[in-house]
């Protein structure tokens, strides 16, 4: 039981290791999965992460067997676990691509939903069935899967549970792209190197700013906007992209600000 981070020129490979439960989330999984987003946010030579699990499952959601005693008090920090997952992976400079190998359930598609983009193996299949477990979505797939495709696609799949196979999850917006299954991580992986090629402090600046559209009104937005790109120039990867191009050679970034 573990999630292990490989690097790899600038990309971090973040795994959920606990095949034999389906890479459920027990009290300790979400504790290791949070100590490795924490980890992964704080390294500035990381500048894209992507988040897999080992064997046939990305994640089959939130540890039934351990829920099942919890009072509502128990339930609550097991969910602000979670929870806390989620919100690190939004608040984290780089960019997460989940890179969904298998189920992805419950807690486990809301993991998923939190990361910034969501790529799937044809095997995939991803859903919210919470309600038939008498329990509603508990680590953000109201708020966030609502956001993605819209309230009435999100409210069919949580009052129905029904799962998605990876090409209608793709069709309804909640993944991107859909790959064979043993093509996903290099696809993956290509994405984020393509990410990490480019300006961090600007990659980190847009993740920032697609964070305040779906939080905030639009004009609110466009302001906050324009200020940080107004505050993007001037820095050590703005005057080398630009020198880059005019100079017709590709640009070495580095993050660094003045
Ligand atoms: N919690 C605990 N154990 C789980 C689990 C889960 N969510 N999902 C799978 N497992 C375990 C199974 O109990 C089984 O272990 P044992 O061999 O010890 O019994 C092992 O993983 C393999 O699972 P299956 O034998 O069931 O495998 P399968 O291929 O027949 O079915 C599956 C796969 C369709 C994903 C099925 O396991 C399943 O439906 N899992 C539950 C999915 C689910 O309801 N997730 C939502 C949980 S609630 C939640 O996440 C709340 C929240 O919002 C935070």
């Amino acid at each position: 039981m573990a999630v292990n981070i490989e690097r790899d020129n600038g990309v971090a490979i973040v795994t959920m290791s606990r095949p034999e439960a389906l890479n459920a989330f027990n009290t300790e999984q979400l504790k290791a999965l949070r100590a490795a987003v924490d980890e992964v946010a704080a390294d500035r030579s990381i500048r894209c992460a992507i988040l897999t699990g080992e064997g046939r499952a990305f994640a089959a959601g939130a540890d039934i067997k351990e829920m099942a005693a919890k009072s509502a008090q128990e339930a609550l920090a097991f969910g602000n676990l979670g929870h806390g997952i989620g919100i690190a992976i939004n608040e984290a400079p780089q960019p997460w691509i989940a890179a969904v190998n298998g189920h992805a359930l419950g807690g486990g598609c809301e993991i998923a939903l939190a990361c910034d983009i969501r790529l799937a193996s044809e095997t995939a299949t991803l859903g919210q069935p919470e309600v038939g477990l008498g329990i509603l979505p508990g680590w953000g797939a109201t708020q966030r899967l609502t956001r993605l495709v819209g309230p009435g696609i999100a409210s069919e799949l949580i009052f129905t549970g029904r799962r998605l196979k990876a090409a209608e999850a793709k069709m309804l917006g909640l993944v991107n792209d859909v790959y064979p299954a043993d093509a996903l991580m290099n696809k993956a992986r290509e994405m984020a190197a393509a990410i990490a090629a480019n300006s961090p402090t600007a990659v980190s600046a847009s993740k920032r700013m697609i964070a305040l559209a779906y939080d905030g009104a639009l004009a609110q937005g466009l302001a906050r906007e324009a200020e940080t790109f107004a505050l993007s120039f001037g820095t050590a990867d703005q005057r080398e992209g630009m020198a880059a191009f005019v100079e017709k050679r590709p640009a070495a970034f580095t993050g660094e600000t003045d």
